[in-house]
């Protein structure tokens, strides 16, 4: 098939760009690289031996995106493109709601003026909000507590009400857990600029010497070692599970909601033991305070996505954590 992938030069998309063409497909990547570069299209290549397809654009840009899914003939599209950093999107709710909101709109005027009719959207855990039972399944009710959350359901909410008044719509929204990891050759991985805001890049630079020790918030919840427990999931089982969707969409129309997770929690104490068995160096800690809006424990129920897309995650911790290494000790 031949598939857009907007923000297909990012964390998640470039992943999935490996992996879809290595499953025969035709990928576009389609970016205004605001948080990636073009050096990507160059390791994408190393990687598969086939270069992706790159243009250069904003979703917002509903012209330039109409013709980029003529020119290519584009079968379905992956909708990766995003702000995700839920500590800014507080900060700067706007830009959040324009770039993830009305980007969304802009695709979907633009895949309806030129008949594509199949997306899969990156969503995220972040919906469910706070859980109020273990583990969450698509059924678990919604409850987003920040305006990065609050796009993301919008989004949904969107694309269900365009599903419905329109059967010719195949829709599935991923609802991601906690992709963490790296292509196991080392050369593509996650890329935080700054400061890291998630836990495995953190621990990785920790690791590397780059920051001087991790800060734990909090060491006193209702979970075996007191420290917060995640759902990670490797980001390579969360592409193959984008490949999984697409394939599914060929056959169903309407819209579905489907968790991405492993449905195993790991604490954070538990993922510094792990790191620091897969890459040989120490990861020093500090206990610090709670933070508010921070759960005890969060992971999925995936029985859906087995059930309809006939995926699971089939990496391991040490897998996440020796990918991880991988990409950051490398010369990138
Ligand atoms: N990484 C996670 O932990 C996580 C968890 C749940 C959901 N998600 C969602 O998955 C998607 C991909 O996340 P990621 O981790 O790969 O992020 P990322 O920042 O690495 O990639 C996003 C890509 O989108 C591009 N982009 C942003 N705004 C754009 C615009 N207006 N037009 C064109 N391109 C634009 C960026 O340049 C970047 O290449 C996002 O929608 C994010 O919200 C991520």
């Amino acid at each position: 098939m031949e598939l857009l992938l907007t923000g297909g030069m990012g964390y998640i998309g470039s992943h999935t760009a490996v992996s879809l063409t290595l499953a025969g497909h035709r990928v576009v990547l389609y970016d205004n690289l605001v948080k990636s570069a073009e050096v990507m299209v160059e390791r994408l290549e190393r990687i598969t031996g086939i270069s992706p397809l790159f243009v250069s654009g904003d979703v917002r840009d509903t012209d330039h995106l109409t013709d980029t899914l003529r020119h290519y003939a584009i079968d379905a599209v992956i909708h990766f493109a995003g702000l995700k950093v839920v500590g800014e999107s507080l900060e700067i709710p706007l830009e959040y709601y324009a770039n993830n909101v009305q980007g969304t709109i802009s695709l979907l005027q633009a895949m309806r003026e030129v008949g594509t009719r199949s997306l899969v959207f990156s969503s995220s855990a972040n919906v469910y909000g706070e859980p109020r039972y273990l583990p969450v399944d698509e059924a678990h009710p919604t409850g987003v507590t920040n305006p990065y959350g609050r796009t993301k359901l919008h989004v949904e909410e969107i694309l269900f009400d365009l599903a419905r008044s329109d059967p010719s719509w195949r829709i599935i929204c991923l609802r991601y857990f906690n992709p963490v990891g790296a292509h196991e050759s080392g050369l593509i991985g996650e890329t935080p600029q700054g400061i890291p805001n998630n836990l495995m890049p953190y621990i990785a630079r920790v690791a590397s010497g780059e920051l001087a020790e991790l800060l734990v918030f909090g060491d006193d919840y209702p979970t075996p070692d007191g420290t917060g427990v995640r759902d990670f999931i490797h980001v390579m089982d969360l592409a193959e599970g984008h490949a999984s969707a697409v394939a599914y969409l060929t056959g169903h129309s309407g819209w579905q909601a489907i968790n991405l997770g492993t449905g195993q929690g790991y604490s954070v104490l538990e993922m510094v033991r792990a790191f620091e068995a897969a890459s040989g160096r120490p990861v020093p800690y500090r206990i610090a305070p709670r933070r508010p809006g921070d759960s005890a424990s969060c992971y999925a129920n995936p029985e859906k996505a087995l059930r309809l897309l006939d995926w699971s995650a089939r990496r391991s911790l040490a897998d996440m954590c020796a990918s991880t290494w991988a990409f950051q000790s490398g010369s990138h």
